[in-house]
């Protein structure tokens, strides 16, 4: 006998751009689990496709558009695609007008409202919802997570810094941070789900202050939930660095040694220009304070190259900061104008040519991806903890992270994700280790909560 009830509406959510975007997604899932639709992890016959967007560059708006018209050949007469996130937010209509066969389109704020604006879209209409929610911060909805081993907890929405390249503050409003006492939830709503790692997100992180508490309280009050093991944050900025904050990093022993902190320039010159707020020096003299209190710190960072004016001597600062702080690793980015920015505004002969551009940029890859290299070698034959996440692109092997975040390959049966092991570095390909286990130094979820979950399937990133 077949089954009487309708099958449920089917959503398939695919994400772009950072890890704030994928909690996003995971809180516009479970609003609509909680309405009665059912996920589904590819977008062929879905009932409901949204794509949840990047504006940071111009190449990461391309690649929606992109992807959006190949959306086309999935869509059923009756689906219904969305463009949700920092594009939808910095376009709203206008991407209505760009693509007859999205009908919403819905900013950073504006998810409570999907299951009642899908409806709507399902009976034909078409809709731009981008006003901002300074209360917004999701509190009752449960986020379904696709992640296996760690979670990603907002922690703080929008960004009061003003960047002159950066389109953040227009596509996510101003900051404003969640009470402490609704994170702490959420991290023991975490462990309860088995998961042992969590990832404090928010624009400038540090910043964070919920009006009582501020982000050394927040790391102390996430650090000493029972059976949280790892604590991570991204991205705090270097003027949040405040003496309480790198005391308690110091002093909760769930808080990773790593912190990925954007420089962006090594010139003050053009740390002005880019109105960061900081120097050199002061950029310097955080990560000295950083590395004074935190043995064995990881330091990685975002550098933008080929920023309105930027000379061969600001490019060379550049290149000597990174030197001098020697990082771990970086994202190294090449300025895309982003309409509405200050930087736009800046007189159109401090654009530096293409060729310039792309020349700096080699070299900075070459310089950080060296300095990468020579630091891994010496790490080779170190025994370190690593948290099995999941499978490697590969199929082979396994990949795991260590406290200070770097990738390690390990041979082992998929049955170890979700595991903390001790593994030795036998090694590298310059960016990511291979290592051997050499004993179990635990499982997940040390005190309690259930044993670890297989990861489920992931969404495109
Ligand atoms: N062009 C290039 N890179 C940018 N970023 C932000 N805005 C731009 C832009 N307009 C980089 C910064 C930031 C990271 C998330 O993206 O390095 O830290
Ligand atoms: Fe953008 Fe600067 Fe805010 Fe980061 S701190 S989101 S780079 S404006």
């Amino acid at each position: 006998m077949s089954d009487p009830r309708p099958a449920p509406p089917t959503v398939y959510i695919e994400t772009y751009g950072c890890q704030m975007n994928v909690a996003d997604s995971e809180r516009m899932y479970g609003t609509l689990v909680a309405h009665g639709y059912a996920p589904v992890d590819a977008p062929d016959g879905a009932d409901v496709i949204l794509v949840n967007t990047c504006a940071i560059r111009e190449n990461a708006e391309t690649r929606v558009i992109g992807r959006l018209g190949e959306l086309r050949r999935f869509m059923k007469p009756d689906t219904v695609v969305g463009v949700t996130g920092c594009m939808a937010q910095r376009l709203g209509p206008r991407l209505l007008d760009q693509a007859r066969h999205v009908s919403l389109v819905v900013g950073p704020d504006g998810y409570r409202a999907l299951p009642a604006l899908l409806d709507g879209a399902r009976r034909g209409e078409r809709f731009s919802a981008t006003d901002f929610d300074l209360e917004e911060h999701y509190e009752d909805v449960v986020a379904r997570r696709f992640e296996g081993v760690k979670a990603w907890i907002p922690v703080q929405r929008g960004c009061n810094y003003r960047c002159t390249y950066c389109i953040v503050p227009t596509t996510r409003g101003p900051e404003r941070s969640r009470k402490l006492a609704d994170v702490v939830r959420e991290v023991e709503q975490v462990v309860r789900d088995g998961l042992t790692e969590v990832v404090l997100l928010g624009q400038t992180v540090n910043s964070y202050h919920d009006g009582t508490h501020d982000f050394a309280d927040l790391l102390r009050a996430v650090g000493a939930v029972d059976g949280i093991r790892r604590v991570r944050y991204t991205s705090p900025h270097p003027n949040d660095f405040s003496d309480r904050v790198i005391a308690a990093m110091a002093e909760v022993p769930s808080v990773c040694e790593h912190v990925h902190l954007p420089m962006q320039s090594g010139s003050t010159g053009m740390l002005k220009r880019m109105l960061r707020r900081y120097t050199r020096e002061d950029y310097l003299a955080c990560v000295e304070r950083l590395r004074a209190a935190i043995p064995g710190l990881a330091l990685t960072t975002d550098i933008i190259v080929g920023f309105p004016g930027e000379t061969d001597e600001e490019f060379e600062d550049t290149l000597s900061l990174c030197r001098a702080v020697r990082f771990d690793d970086a994202f190294m980015f090449k300025f895309s104008p982003r309409e509405g920015t200050p930087a736009t505004r800046m007189p159109a002969e401090w654009t530096v040519p293409d060729e310039v551009v792309a020349a700096r940029f080699d070299r900075l890859v070459a310089t950080v991806r060296g300095m990468a290299r020579e630091g891994n070698l010496a790490r080779l034959g170190d025994v370190t903890e690593v948290l099995v996440e999941k499978v490697a692109r590969d199929g082979a092997l396994l990949q795991a992270r260590s406290r200070d975040f770097k990738t390690v390959m390990v041979p082992a049966d998929a049955a170890r994700i979700g595991e903390y092991l001790s593994v030795r570095l036998t090694g590298t390909t310059g960016a990511t280790f291979t290592g051997l286990p050499v004993d179990t130094v635990a499982t997940a979820a040390p005190s309690g909560g259930s044993p670890p979950r297989a990861p489920l399937p992931v969404a495109a990133i």
